[in-house]
């Protein structure tokens, strides 16, 4: 193309980029133009690039009118500039309306206060009132008067977190010790359910936690016998699990019931086949439960004769593996997102 031609197109590219940068109304906008119409890329190094092949005296007109050009353009791209960081400045930044809104990121309930929702709130159908006791225990309620004296083994299943320089009291091991604030305050019939955290010097596994969440239900009245207590535990597993969801039952020994068992949940991650989670047993424990000892009873000044109780306490995270099939229990407590936000319920 010759000088005039490049000349007339030199005209209308300068004409265009006056006017779109007269119109940009943000400083993107106006760095994208920048690279459009003054980058190394645009139009006018283009142009420019044509000097090499013109005449001298082409060279001489067209390159100077090139130029000009070129310093206008800068010139107008600074001014721009500057016109729309005053306005910025006075303005507060220019807000497009016509964007779509960032969404809200409400943040939702942890799993274990949902699963442990789901859980009492069966017991309650059942007939279970809920009642709170606290973290903080004396040694005589969370040990003695459920039966285990000072010198009782059963201490060592527990591994105990003393208060320091308070040695009868302890951070809880268990909720069991709610049973004797209302042995001691009313008589019974009770059906009562509690919730809270338990703390155990225990070390850390797949299935462990040094600090970890109970439910804990009791039932006292004339007549209790190992019959109800089954029925309840399977009306509550079935409620809550699902109807096919196996459980069984073991001989086991708590200090503070009499018979005891353990109830014990078909691992949900191989079907009883034995894996790591359930430590090749084909099981994960879920609860221990029992008929209440009459040596409770009768510490916590309710006749025996007279009344009879059957009590279970379950591991709410146990209780929530299973239910979802969550095959480690530190998940719960690792506050990753992308495990937490599965259940925004
Ligand atoms: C008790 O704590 C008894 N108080 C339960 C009880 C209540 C028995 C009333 C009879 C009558 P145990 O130590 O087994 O028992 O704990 C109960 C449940 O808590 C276990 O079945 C298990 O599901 C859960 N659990 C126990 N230790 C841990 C732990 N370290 N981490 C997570 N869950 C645990």
């Amino acid at each position: 193309m010759g000088a005039t031609g490049e000349t007339d197109g030199l005209e209308t590219f300068y004409a265009e980029a006056l006017a779109a940068i007269g119109k940009a109304a943000t400083s993107e906008e106006l760095e994208r133009l920048r690279v459009l119409y003054a980058g190394r890329k645009s139009e006018l190094a283009r142009i420019m690039g044509t000097l090499a092949s013109m005449t001298p005296e082409e060279k001489r007109t067209f390159g100077a009118r090139a130029n000009r050009i070129k310093a206008d353009i800068e010139s107008t791209l600074t001014a721009r500039a500057a016109a729309l960081s005053q306005t910025q400045a006075t303005a507060g930044p220019a807000i497009d309306i016509t964007l779509p809104a960032t969404p809200e990121a409400p943040g939702h309930r942890h799993p274990l206060d949902i699963v442990a929702a789901k859980a009492l709130e069966v017991f309650k159908k059942l007939g279970f009132k809920y009642l709170e006791g606290p973290e903080i225990e004396s040694d005589e309620r969370n040990f003695t008067a459920l039966n285990i004296e000072p010198a009782h083994p059963a201490r060592d299943m527990h591994d105990t977190l003393y208060i320091k320089d308070q040695p009868n009291l302890l951070l809880r091991t268990h909720t069991t010790p709610l049973q004797t604030y209302l042995m001691r305050a009313v008589e019974p019939p009770y059906r009562v359910v509690t919730y809270g955290k338990v703390f155990r010097c225990e070390a850390v596994d797949a299935t462990h936690l040094p600090v970890f969440h109970q439910i804990d239900a009791f039932f006292v009245d004339h007549k209790a016998s190992m019959a109800d207590l089954k029925s309840t535990l399977e009306t509550w597993a079935a409620e809550l699990f699902g109807a096919k969801t196996k459980i069984r039952f073991r001989p086991s020994y708590f200090p503070f019931t009499e018979p005891s068992c353990e109830v014990e949940v078909a691992c949900f991650l191989c079907h009883g086949q034995g894996c790591p989670t359930c430590k090749r047993s084909g099981w994960i424990e879920l609860l221990g439960a029992g008929l209440i000892h009459p040596n409770v009873l009768e510490h916590n000044g309710q006749d025996p004769k007279k009344w009879k109780g059957f009590a279970f306490g379950m591991g709410v995270e146990r209780v929530a593996m299973t239910l979802w099939g969550i095959p480690d229990i530190r998940l719960f407590y690792e506050n990753d997102l992308d495990f937490l936000e599965q259940f925004n319920a």
